[in-house]
């Protein structure tokens, strides 16, 4: 990668990322041709290209301005300014957020207050606080991301955005809880679906001991075919609705076809892409979430692979291939087969 440059272009596109996944990033959008810019740590700046989404992108967004201005009231000011020309009548949600980097963390406050100085400046009525809500609503996105050095205000239109959490960091851990990291990924897959796996469905779940994934989904009503060589967590063996099959997912065929295949094997892509281009093949599941691990140095040659061999070879459609904000090194994949 070409040295980080230190302002964002207006009208190009910023997408955050993983810390360390910029070089990722870069060549991915280097081959879609979008003339990407490294921007900074977790930031890569690039041409915007109708439907592009990019796999290591948590977020991305359209400039609308970029400084270096610090000081709080006039950087307000400047963008209570531009997000005021903003498409009259649309809805906006205002989302401040820093690079995911300790650098970056360490302006959280200041984000927060930027974000509620540009609130207190624009009209209540214009501003969506759920952006739960923001597709149905036709919203528009309104990002201020706070880099050190750098602020950039850009906007997304909500149904057009890679996430609806600032910053494409989309937690899923609720007060109280302490799930597992597997949990917190198949939670965040789910979010990201227009429907999911439910009460009468079932499901086969590879790769799925000891059970986060499998609880989530008994928990939802569904009944599940766990397939794992190792043990599952007591409670989920004794489960009526879990049946585990203690044997490879390379050695297992389902008696018939099923409704939602999950995969969560520690084991290499290309291989776990064909086993589920197998099972797109020969129809043995409806929809698929999958966490492909993506170990190695040269990820982005392995993923064309991995993409080739489910749509190709598989004949799964509608693809998305995302590092979601509880991946780690590793890539979800979702797909349905009509
Ligand atoms: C990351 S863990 C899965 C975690 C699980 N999703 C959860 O929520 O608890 C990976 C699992 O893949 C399993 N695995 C590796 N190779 C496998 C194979 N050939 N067939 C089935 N499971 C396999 C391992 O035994 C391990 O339990």
């Amino acid at each position: 990668m070409p040295p980080q440059s230190l302002t964002a272009r207006v009208g190009r596109w910023v997408w955050t990322c993983r810390a360390g996944f910029e070089p990722h990033l870069y060549e991915e959008l280097a081959w879609a041709g979008a003339q990407p810019r490294p921007l900074g740590e977790a930031l890569v700046e690039s041409e915007g290209q109708q439907g592009l989404a990019p796999a290591f992108a948590r977020l991305g967004f359209q400039v609308l301005a970029s400084t270096s201005e610090e000081a709080l009231e006039p950087l307000a000011t400047l963008v209570a300014d531009v997000v005021a020309a903003l498409r009259p009548g649309s809805p906006l949600v205002l989302q401040a957020f820093t690079p995911d980097t300790p650098r970056g963390n360490a302006l959280a406050p200041q984000a927060e207050a930027l974000r509620e100085a540009v609130r207190a400046r624009l009209p209540a009525g214009r501003l969506l606080e759920d952006s739960e809500r923001a597709r149905e609503a036709g919203a528009q996105i309104v990002c201020l991301c706070v880099a050190p050095g750098l602020t950039v205000v850009g906007a997304v239109l909500a149904r057009e955005a890679l996430s609806l959490a600032a910053g494409g960091r989309q937690r899923m851990r609720r007060a109280g809880e302490s799930p597992s990291r597997a949990a917190m990924k198949l939670e965040e897959a789910l979010h990201g679906l227009a429907f999911e796996p439910g009460r009468g469905d079932v499901c086969v779940d590879l790769g799925a001991a000891p059970g986060g994934w499998t609880q989530r989904l008994v928990a939802r009503g569904a009944r599940v075919i766990a397939v794992d060589p190792a043990r599952l967590m007591p409670e989920l063996a004794s489960n009526a609705r879990v049946r585990h099959v203690q044997e490879s997912a390379f050695a297992f065929a389902p008696e018939e076809p099923v409704d939602w295949l999950f995969c969560d094997m520690a084991w290499r892509p290309l291989e776990v892409a064909q086993l589920l281009a197998k099972w797109g093949r020969r129809g043995w599941a409806s929809h698929l979430v999958a966490n492909i691990k993506l170990p190695m140095k040269d990820k982005n040659p392995i993923l064309l692979r991995v993409r080739h061999t489910l749509t190709t070879d598989g004949g799964w459609k509608g693809l998305t291939v995302r590092q979601l904000y509880h991946d780690r090194d590793e890539v979800t994949v979702t797909a349905h087969r009509v």
